[in-house]
């Protein structure tokens, strides 16, 4: 038998030891070294995984410049550090395989472009959405097909967040912190909640889309701490569900790439994905629509991408990066045309509803209905969605409303898909 790949880790952390499990005793590849920050850490993960402590070392150049490595496979995590790491294994020929979705928005260009001058390769099916192949399904199912838009959640902390809201009737914070404890979201939470964390998704996923570089920071991003209660039952009382989602529209000559959170119906396959889990909807123009729904994380659901990329590589396959240096085009936000729910707080007086009527009149706006409800006393609140508008016509219809003497506040604007 012909001798196995050898691959070298550096971490070995979540997806690490997924990793190490799933490829213990693959006939065709074997991670030969591992570096981990320190002779302790070495001892505790050998001990947890019942494997060798003489794989470890805690010298990350004794993988990047072992010469029987082939693959460098990066399960670390970080950015600067970590790409000058890569660098250096790209430069001793190794190829890559890595996790790491920050240091790909942030740096992939400098990456790709180095590991393509050097003839190397670099793999990162488990940089979006964990576990579902999406990477691959654009790269190399869907390649013969211009992608027109796709939607999806890729943030697992939040969608956790935002169905236990639903189901539990429970305040975001409270939420929060129960998935805090649970292990579902981290100490410092803001990546996540803050729309952060599925930006950097969206920026690669557009670049393949695109086939050009994606700048992270032009993605316009907006979390979830402000979605509350109201908004949610308000949103299924309508026929919807509100989930966080990142969204690609590739137009001919720009890219409308965005991450907010969103009024879905109920009967797009995206409204009743539960718990952590992530999906991706994909509208292509000769396949069609296609739904993948997964883990977004975890240790086997990421490390078995992970893998998958590590055994292309093993085989002789990879996928072509993007090679293009110029960057794409990104829609300013105030040019992109959305559906908006509105919620408002009001005093309940005479002519309000018709002040309102007149706010969307001037603006061209078609309100499509408009509810009132829970009257109080003097205070009385509403809810309504209008047809689609340019998000600048949106801010000017927002000011004017909040302008009226008979409005209290403008509660809430959430996006409608
Ligand atoms: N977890 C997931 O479900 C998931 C999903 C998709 C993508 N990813 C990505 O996969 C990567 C790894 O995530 P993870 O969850 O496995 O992280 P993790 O559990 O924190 O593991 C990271 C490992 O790398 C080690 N490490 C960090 N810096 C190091 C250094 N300078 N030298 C040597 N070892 C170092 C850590 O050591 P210590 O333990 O000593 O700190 C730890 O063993 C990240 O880029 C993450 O974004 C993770």
């Amino acid at each position: 038998m012909s001798e196995k790949v050898k691959i070298g880790l550096l971490g070995c952390g979540t997806v690490g030891s997924g990793l190490v499990k799933i490829l213990a005793n693959h006939p065709l590849v074997e991670i030969t070294k591992i570096a981990v920050r320190n002779e302790q850490r070495a001892q505790e993960i050998a001990t947890n995984l019942a494997i060798e402590q003489s794989l470890f070392t805690w010298d990350i150049n004794d993988v990047i410049n072992d010469p029987e490595i082939s693959i460098v496979v990066e399960v670390m995590g970080g950015v600067e550090q970590t790409k000058q790491h890569l660098l250096d294994a790209i430069a001793a020929g190794k190829d890559i395989v890595t996790a790491n979705k920050d240091l790909l928005a942030l740096e992939g260009s400098e990456l790709f472009a180095a590991a393509n001058k050097a003839g190397r390769r670099i793999m990162y099916e488990a940089a979006v959405a964990g576990g579902i192949p999406i990477i691959s399904t654009l790269e190399q199912s869907l390649a013969a097909n211009k992608i027109i838009c796709l939607q999806g959640i890729l943030n697992g902390t939040t969608n956790y967040i935002l169905d236990l809201m639903k189901k539990e009737g429970k305040a975001f914070d409270e939420v929060l912190k129960a998935a805090q404890d649970l292990g579902f979201a981290e100490a410092d939470p803001t990546n996540d909640i803050d729309g952060h964390d599925a930006a950097y998704k969206v920026a690669i996923l557009a670049s393949i889309i695109s086939g050009k570089q994606v700048d992270v920071n032009q993605i316009y991003r907006e979390g979830i701490t402000k979605i509350s209660k109201v908004d949610i039952n308000s949103a299924h009382k309508r026929g919807y569900e509100i989930k966080l989602l990142g969204m690609i529209f590739n137009d001919e000559d720009e890219i409308d790439a965005r991450v907010h959170p969103v009024f879905v119906p109920q009967d797009n396959p995206l409204a009743s994905v539960a718990m952590e889990n992530n999906a991706i909807l994909v509208k292509a123009d000769a396949a069609d629509t296609l739904t993948l729904i997964g883990k977004g994380a975890g240790s086997l659901p990421t490390a078995s991408s992970v893998a998958g990329d590590v055994l292309m590589l093993a085989r002789g396959n990879s996928i072509a990066p993007v090679t293009s240096e110029s960057f794409a085009k990104i829609k300013a936000m105030d040019e992109v045309e959305n559906s908006f729910y509105i919620r408002i707080s009001m005093h309940d007086k005479l002519g309000v509803l018709r002040d309102l009527g007149e706010a969307m009149l001037k603006h061209k706006a078609n309100v499509k209905f408009i509810d009132q409800y829970d009257v109080h006393g003097s205070e009385a609140h509403a809810d309504f969605l209008i047809d689609p508008i340019k998000e600048k016509e949106l801010k000017a219809i927002i000011k004017d409303i909040e302008a009226m003497d008979s409005i209290k506040a403008v509660e809430s604007v959430i996006r409608v898909l």
